[in-house]
């Protein structure tokens, strides 16, 4: 029996020009490198220009992604585009993609998700696929959480870092198991119960305003460990996989600690942790195809290996999903 896959035909990424090290923080908030680095694993991010948007940034990931990809942009049916942090409150982000890319059919959204944004994102691509109703989909993660940070506020604006990924998605066929090419599975969850923990003090139809993000930092790590590797088991479990199986992780890529702790909890080998927060730091919705991009482009990630993707952020949402390249 075949059946509809959704095959990644290319990645691509963009990330700004101004690097933002943690010297450069020790001189606004009472920091040090030494405590970034030790706590979270990150030595500088990147900051989006003055003026520069969450959709610059989208656009050129995703004119690299159609490049890698061979296709023209009047080939994709559907954007899905993971971002917290659009260009204004409406239209969505993905229709200032579409039509800067020259796409002028088909039909662009934006997924509000946080840091799990690209998962869910990539799930709804794959579904759109595996149903008919698109052939080809362009998925972009991109952010510019310096908009949302406050400057002021040491636990918080370390952290993160701006940037966009994207990759292209196209039909194909499989036989149903777990070495065909293509999404093999996503899992997707959330906890509205969690929202005090992690989330942004504005927004339209409460105060007018954008807001800041606010985060009790020790509270979620106590939740992202368990709750990633959950989502994990679930994905290895539906696909009758072990760890063993994993050529490449690609989490989301919040804090090293996280990371580590994860690997060892499922038993990953640390040789196979896609790991970019040293540089990036959190990019939200964009850390997972920008981490994706750099290990395809550096030659990591070939054809018919196995990748998973995990993530967790805001609402709580998290999520995982597995692909064979
Ligand atoms: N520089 C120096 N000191 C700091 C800083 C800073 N930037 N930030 C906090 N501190 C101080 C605190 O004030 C506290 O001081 P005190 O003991 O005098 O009160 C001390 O450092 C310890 O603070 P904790 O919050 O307990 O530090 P912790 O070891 O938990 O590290 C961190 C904080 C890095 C935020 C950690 O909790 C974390 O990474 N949590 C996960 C958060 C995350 O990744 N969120 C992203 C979104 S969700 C996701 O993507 C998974």
């Amino acid at each position: 029996m075949t059946i509809r896959r959704s095959i990644v035909a290319g990645t691509g990424a963009y990330l700004p020009e101004k690097i933002v090290t943690n010297a450069d923080l020790a001189r606004i908030v009472d920091t040090s490198d030494e405590w970034i680095v030790e706590r979270t694993g990150i030595s500088e991010r990147r900051m989006a220009a003055d003026g520069e948007t969450t959709s610059d940034l989208a656009v050129k990931a995703s004119e690299a992604a159609l490049a890698a990809a061979g296709i023209a942009a009047s080939e994709i049916d559907l954007i899905v585009m993971a971002t917290t942090t659009p260009d204004d409150t409406f239209p969505a982000a993905a229709t200032h993609v579409q039509r800067r890319l020259g796409m002028t059919r088909g039909a662009a959204f934006d997924v509000q998700a946080v840091c799990s944004g690209f998962i869910y994102a990539l799930n709804i691509a794959d579904n759109f696929i595996k149903v008919g109703q698109a052939e080809t989909v362009l998925v972009v993660g991109a952010e510019t959480m310096s908009r949302l940070l406050d400057w002021t506020d040491r636990t918080t604006c370390v952290l993160f870092g701006d940037g966009a990924g994207a990759l292209v998605l196209r039909a194909g066929q499989g036989q149903g198991t777990a070495q065909d090419r293509g999404v093999l599975s996503s899992h997707l969850y959330s906890d509205g119960r969690l929202r005090n923990l992690l989330y942004v003090d504005g927004g339209p139809s409460t105060t007018q305003t954008t807001g800041h993000l606010r985060m009790e930092g020790r509270e979620v790590f106590k939740h992202a460990v368990t709750n990633i590797s959950g989502a994990i088991m679930a994905a290895l479990e539906a696909n009758h996989l072990t760890a063993a199986d994993i050529d490449w992780f690609v989490p989301h890529q919040a804090n090293k600690r996280i990371l580590d702790a994860t690997a060892r909890k499922i038993g990953l080998a640390p040789e196979k942790v896609v790991m970019t927060v040293a540089r990036h730091g959190n990019t939200s919705a964009a850390s997972i195809p920008l981490a994706l991009h750099e290990a395809v482009a550096d030659g990591r990630v070939k054809q018919n290996d196995l990748v998973l993707l995990e993530a967790m952020g805001g609402g709580f949402t998290w999520g995982s999903s597995l692909i064979r390249w």
